[in-house]
């Protein structure tokens, strides 16, 4: 910001409660959660949704496990009526949730309203008015802190009145002040009390008092202290439901309904994926999941979050960002190389250890990635940042190479140089045949055109190679004996002179997975001149497969930039 600017802003004065009791208490039971996706999500759509994409939204709401959800605002336009009448005429509400409807605190608008929820089991009335200073001044023409109060008070009387209108549904009060998060906390409590005043609501019949940070003026601290002072002073408070809605103006809307919560409130308003006006409501699906990641139950099920990402995008034409906490493209993928290594050692602990039900204890993931239906293999992706233990990760999870340690960085080096040339990510397959066409069956100079072994069985493990070889294009034979097909072929390149090296390792296995029952085999040449290269052969023979992973690191000894 330029800093002439700094003069206009001011700072936010905080909250006297010298005894807050919030900051030691522990989240450890879920609150009652309200979805209001298709009120104040819909509202700030660029292209809010029909009717069809509501009803399918509502149905989403409902599968996910809301019992409370905000299904409009009735009054305000003939869709939003329309929609109350097609949930409530058509059934389409389940006998264990609950409609919610806004209204402003206007006797046309409240009698709309009540025409719009007629029929229905059980139905929220939502009234509201806005109290801060700033809406009484700039809003409300400088409207006194009387008039305001009383514009609430005249709301809860006509909904008191038009109840028995409707006597087969139950209508439940809830009451904002809306800008709460800027009122004066005696006017806020002044207006909640006189609401209450009307409602007399009982323990057994409570009212909900919904404290919305409609914008987010200040820290979350301060949010909890504001909901903390409220609490204290409600009375009777166990005849009202305290609720949060928060929105995200300073990109802590979570923060502030966690710290809201600990500070007494039982409720919370949000939206998925955080839709909503300006910066958005608070993402609902953050703070339950934020719930689950300390074993605590919420009633809210986002098992199959890629599914409920889909529907939104479709809906409301908006996409979920990449690093959207837990249901972002990129939540569960490491790029950094020693967080690959991290991830990695966690889950074959995990796997060795063998107890799925074992505390969770990933480097790096606060959750299983599982348990919202996100998958291990889009967890490791490579890019140039990337270290040795991501593309063996990729290689061994996705196509079965189990490569020795010792060449891990050789492979990955050459992998990270090819996504630092691209400038870019590379998937799997990439890998793969990067991997393969760098270090697997190479032919040149030297090449194994075929070979066959004669088992001398007197001489116990004895063999000879007859191998066909093409070196710089030039084919001969090349005959050599040994302790074994690897040995009597290093043998016979030797009778050609082809021998300036030393075999240091040799590993082999049958590849996990591989549809056409291949094998793989790894080997690592030290030339005379010191340097150690590992080469690999994948073939249907384990044998050819060894040696082919011979030949590779031969040529691999020709080339430059492949060795340690
Ligand atoms: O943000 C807000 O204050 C609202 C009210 C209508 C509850 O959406
Ligand atoms: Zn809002």
């Amino acid at each position: 910001m330029n800093p002439n600017s700094l003069s206009k802003y001011r700072p936010f004065p905080p909250v006297s409660l010298p005894d807050r009791s919030w900051p030691d208490k522990v989240l450890n039971r879920a609150p009652t959660w309200c979805s209001v996706d298709l009120r104040d999500g819909n509202q700030a759509l660029p292209q809010p949704m029909s009717v069809e994409e509501k009803l399918e939204f509502f149905d989403l709401l409902v599968r996910i496990g809301f019992k409370e959800i905000e299904i409009g605002f009735p009054s305000a336009a003939d869709t939003e009526f329309q929609f109350c009448r097609r949930l409530i005429d058509e059934k389409r509400i389940p006998e264990d949730v609950t409609i919610q409807v806004l209204v402003q605190t206007r006797e046309h608008l409240i009698r709309r309203t009540f025409e719009a929820i007629a029929g229905a089991r059980r139905a929220i009335v939502h009234i509201y008015n806005s109290t801060s200073p700033l809406q009484r001044r700039v809003t409300f023409s400088d409207a006194s802190r009387d008039e305001i109060r009383e514009i609430a008070v005249s709301g809860a009387r006509l909904v008191r009145d038009l109840v028995p209108s409707i006597p087969e549904t139950e209508i439940v009060l809830q009451y904002s002040p809306e800008s709460f998060s800027d009122t004066e906390l005696d006017f806020s409590l002044e207006c909640c009390q006189a609401v209450m005043d009307v409602w007399k609501p009982t323990p057994e019949k409570q009212i909900i008092l919904n404290l919305p940070a409609t914008v987010e003026w200040t820290t979350p601290n301060v949010h909890a202290d504001q909901i903390e002072w409220m609490c204290r002073h409600l009375s009777p408070r166990e005849a009202a439901i305290v609720s949060l809605h928060t929105h995200n103006d300073r990109g802590t809307g979570v923060a502030a309904t966690e710290l809201g919560l600990l500070a007494g409130a039982n409720r919370v308003e949000g939206t998925l994926f955080g839709n909503g006006e300006r910066t958005g409501n608070l993402d609902i699906v953050t703070v339950a999941l934020n719930f689950n990641s300390h074993g605590i139950a919420t009633g809210l099920d986002f098992s199959d979050l890629a599914t409920i990402r889909t529907v939104y995008e479709r809906v409301t034409r908006l996409p979920v960002p990449e690093r959207q906490p837990y249901a972002g493209e990129l939540v569960f993928t490491a790029f950094s190389g020693s967080h690959q290594d991290a991830i990695r050692k966690g889950f074959e602990r995990r796997r060795k250890e063998g107890d799925s039900a074992a505390a969770w204890g990933v480097p790096y993931l606060t959750i299983d990635p599982q348990d919202i239906g996100r998958s291990y293999e889009a967890i490791i992706r490579i890019n140039s940042q990337s270290g040795k233990g991501g593309v063996a990760y990729v290689l061994e999870n996705e196509y079965g190479f189990d490569l020795p340690k010792t060449m891990h960085p050789q492979v990955g080096r050459c992998v990270y140089d090819l996504a630092d040339r691209l400038g870019r990510e590379l998937d799997a397959a990439e890998i793969r045949e990067a991997f393969l066409e760098n270090f697997a069956n190479l032919s040149d100079p030297l090449a194994l055109l075929d070979y066959e072994l004669i088992h001398h069985t007197a001489e116990r493990g004895e063999v000879r190679c007859v191998a066909s070889i093409s070196h710089h294009g030039r084919k001969e034979d090349a005959v050599g004996n040994g302790n074994g097909p690897i040995n009597a072929f290093v043998r016979a390149l030797e009778s050609k002179g082809l021998k300036d090296f030393k075999l240091t390792d040799y590993r082999s296995h049958a590849i996990r997975g591989g549809s056409d029952a291949d094998s793989a085999a790894y080997i690592q040449l030290q030339h005379d001149d010191g340097r150690t290269v590992w080469g690999a052969g994948v073939d249907p023979s384990i044998e050819m497969a060894g040696l082919r992973a011979l030949v590779s690191a031969w040529n691999l000894l020709r080339h430059t930039g492949r060795g340690e």
